[in-house]
């Protein structure tokens, strides 16, 4: 999609990986509806951005609120391109420990805030001659899980498998849908979460161009997941050490040190174990 021109709405650009969006897609010449709880941040991200971002104070778990934004801002003759389904909350417990509060806030934002946003925008995208795009941000941990991370999870499993559907759902409409499962990136998401925020985590802005790049495709080629992790995550001392026995990777002599940045941001050492018949010659 060439994007100078296009609408586009996100949500959850008040902070982190929607604020970098916000402005990739406003460089690129897109109209932004920007939306988030925080007035006085999005009050600033249009100060930085301009006129062609508008802030839109919204909380997306009303489904209300959103059907009458929806219905008062978009018409056929202004219909949206692009919904960037962003806005998340995690909160990282164990299982007894999480209050109810925690979940719902999570399941409310992560599931029910995108199935409003989604459901109210797309009779708009199928009224658009031109293709669209949805992206839903999931996370590495709607791939894989760790520790204290079930209810988030839940969300983010969820996401991946609504994605899924949706792909498949609205290919035929001329509407891309694609899933985009970031590893741990710099952002505030970890405030509340006792996780430390870290430089060596991905970047929004990275990841925010990666993103607009995958809207730039082919109108004819749909990418429907795509999953990003960190490289060289910060290790403590004892997971630094290098495996104790031989090891090999399936197709390469190397040795195969696979970073999983979801074990609380320490990371793992992994080793395939292959056994000697089995390796390579
Ligand atoms: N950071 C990571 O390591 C990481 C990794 C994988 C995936 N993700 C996902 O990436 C997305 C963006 O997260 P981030 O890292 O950029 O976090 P962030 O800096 O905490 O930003 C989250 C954004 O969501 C908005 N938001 C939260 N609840 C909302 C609601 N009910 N209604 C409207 N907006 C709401 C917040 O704005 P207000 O508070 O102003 O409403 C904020 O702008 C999330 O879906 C997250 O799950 C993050």
């Amino acid at each position: 999609m060439e994007l100078s021109q296009k609408i586009a709405v996100v949500t959850g650009v008040s902070s982190g990986l929607g604020a970098a969006l916000s402005c990739a897609l406003i460089a690129k010449g897109t109209k932004v509806y920007g939306l988030a709880r925080t007035v006085d941040k999005l009050n600033a991200l249009q100060k930085k951005l301009g006129n062609k971002f508008i802030p839109v104070v919204m909380d997306i778990t009303d489904q209300k609120a959103i059907a009458l934004w929806v219905e008062t801002t978009f018409s056929k003759q202004h219909a949206p391109d692009i919904l960037i389904n962003n806005a998340g909350v995690g909160y990282f417990s164990k299982i007894d420990e999480l209050p109810l509060e925690k979940w719902l806030a999570m399941i409310n934002t992560n599931l029910n805030g995108v199935f409003y946003m989604s459901s109210n925008l797309v009779p708009l995208m199928k009224l658009n001659n031109a293709s669209c795009h949805i992206i839903n941000i999931g996370s590495i941990l709607g791939k894989t899980t760790r520790p204290d991370s079930a209810a988030y999870s839940a969300t983010k499993y969820g996401i991946q498998g609504f994605s899924e559907a949706l792909a498949k759902e609205l290919r035929k409409y001329n509407i891309k849908v694609t899933c985009v499962n970031p590893g741990s990136i710099e952002t505030h998401f970890f405030e509340d979460s006792g996780i430390r925020a870290h430089h060596n985590m991905l970047q929004p802005n990275d990841i925010a161009s990666f993103i607009i790049h995958i809207i730039e495709t082919p109108c004819n080629m749909l990418i429907d997941e795509i999953t990003l992790r960190p490289l060289q995550p910060i290790m403590n001392k004892e997971e630094q050490k290098e495996p104790s026995s031989p090891v090999c990777y399936a197709n390469s002599s190397e040795v195969r040190k696979e970073f999983r940045d979801e074990d609380q941001f320490k990371v793992k050492l992994v080793s395939t174990q292959i056994k000697k018949k089995d390796k390579p010659n």
